[in-house]
């Protein structure tokens, strides 16, 4: 078990958990574990811990509040991801990524790369290139950081068997399909060089925590999880928590609701100049495979890599917030903190920290309106990004971009 200062932070199988309620995840994580996964050889050790670190009951507000759920990323899911980074075979559409990402290029002079959204890690491998020191893979689903470091480590018995067993192949013949069978051998694990570069640490991309070194922050198809305002509100965060002279490198597939100037226009309103910008017609994407049936999937993707030049001119990131007109009223009115406060179906009872940011938000058109609610007499820039990272993580708060 990890420790940090506020004693407050746990981690589970030495992946640390730095998200803002660890035991609510660890709840969250057990009952996730029990109902989507049979019984796989690494499993009864995990629980075992779990049981161990969280003993006290999480209320079901910090369950959700603290991200377990939230990544939304499910069995079947994870599992198409196996196959899609993992399985050596002509159906691996790891490859042509890289290619496209362009390492040394794109990560030239970088001693810590953090990854936000890094899935099941095999990306890691090809980012160790010599000059880099560190890759931290982030995501806020522990299972599949957990996954991908066994992966990595080429320890395949540690997974749920479904995960390494035969797969269904349907082909062509004479006019009829023809259902076949194969078993599809793992992608080779990375060497000992590049594993005792990598690290794992579970974190959210709206709220990353603040010990994770880096100088460049990779987010491959991290975006693709969002659409709309929430999709333009990660891609500020994104911005907002790098500092000056740091990049970022994004990869983000283009359907509707992820327009391609919603990337470069986030990324100028929080101080950045896009260095390289690159369009691939159609970059192998599997995750809305539903069978094998199809060899894969194409999608017309971009790479915006960008460097934070300038720092953010805090009146030109608007606010809005993302609960009812009526709810914000009862907030103002009343002392209370369990009312629904959106309608995700999660719980309602908000802290008071929570409670006095959202009033401080409700108050303010902008950023740095926000800061001055926050912090009247001296604006703190420190107040300000917890209060961001809190609420915009919970989906309560929306950021947009005025251009
Ligand atoms: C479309 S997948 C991409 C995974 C991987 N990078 C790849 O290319 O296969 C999006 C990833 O973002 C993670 N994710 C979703 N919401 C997140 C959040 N708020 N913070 C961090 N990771 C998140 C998911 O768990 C998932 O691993």
């Amino acid at each position: 078990m990890t420790s940090r200062t506020k004693g407050l932070t746990l981690s589970l199988a030495k992946i640390p958990l730095l998200v803002d309620s660890p035991a609510g995840y660890l709840v969250a994580l057990r009952q996730k574990l029990a109902e989507q996964y049979g019984d796989w050889p690494g499993r009864s050790a995990i629980v075992r811990e779990i049981g161990r670190t969280s003993k006290k009951r999480a209320t079901r507000w910090t369950e959700w509040s603290s991200g377990a759920n939230r990544s939304r990323w499910n069995r079947i899911i994870i599992q198409q991801l196996v196959d899609r980074e993992w399985l050596d075979s002509e159906y691996n559409e790891l490859d042509s990524l890289i290619d496209f990402i362009d390492p040394s290029r794109n990560l030239a002079g970088a001693k810590h790369v953090l990854v936000a959204g890094a899935g099941l890690c095999r990306i890691a491998d090809p980012l160790c290139i010599s000059s880099v020191d560190s890759v931290t893979c982030t995501d806020l689903s522990w299972e599949m950081l957990y996954f991908g470091r066994e992966l990595l480590a080429g320890r395949h018995r540690n997974l749920p068997t479904e995960f390494g067993g035969p797969r269904l192949f349907f082909e062509i013949e004479n006019g009829r399909f023809k259902k076949k069978t194969r078993r599809l051998a793992f992608g080779e694990p990375s060497t000992r060089i590049s594993r005792s570069k990598i690290r794992f640490a579970v974190t959210d991309a709206f709220a990353i925590d603040r010990s994770l070194e880096k100088n460049v922050l990779v987010a491959p198809y991290l975006l693709d999880a969002f659409t709309g305002d929430e999709c333009e509100t990660l891609l500020i965060r994104l911005g907002q928590q790098l500092g000056l002279g740091q990049s970022i490198v994004i990869v983000m597939s283009l359907t509707a609701g992820r327009l391609p100037d919603v990337v470069v226009r986030g990324l100028r309103a929080t101080g950045f100049d896009v260095d390289t910008l690159k369009l691939h017609p159609n970059l192998p994407y599997s995750f809305s495979r539903v069978d094998f049936g199809f060899v894969r999937q194409e999608r017309a993707t971009i790479l915006v890599r960008a460097t934070k030049t300038r720092l953010p001119v805090a009146k030109k990131i608007r606010l809005s917030l993302n609960l009812s007109p009526s709810f914000v009223a009862e907030l103002k009115r009343t002392k209370m903190r369990a009312v629904g406060v959106d309608g995700s179906g999660a719980p309602s009872e908000l802290s008071s920290t929570e409670r006095n940011y959202l009033l401080a938000a409700s108050e303010s058109a902008n950023c740095a309106q926000f800061a001055e609610q926050l912090s009247p007499r001296a604006v703190s820039a420190d107040v300000t990004e917890t209060a961001l990272a809190c609420l915009t993580s919970k989906g309560l708060l929306r950021l947009s971009g005025m251009s």
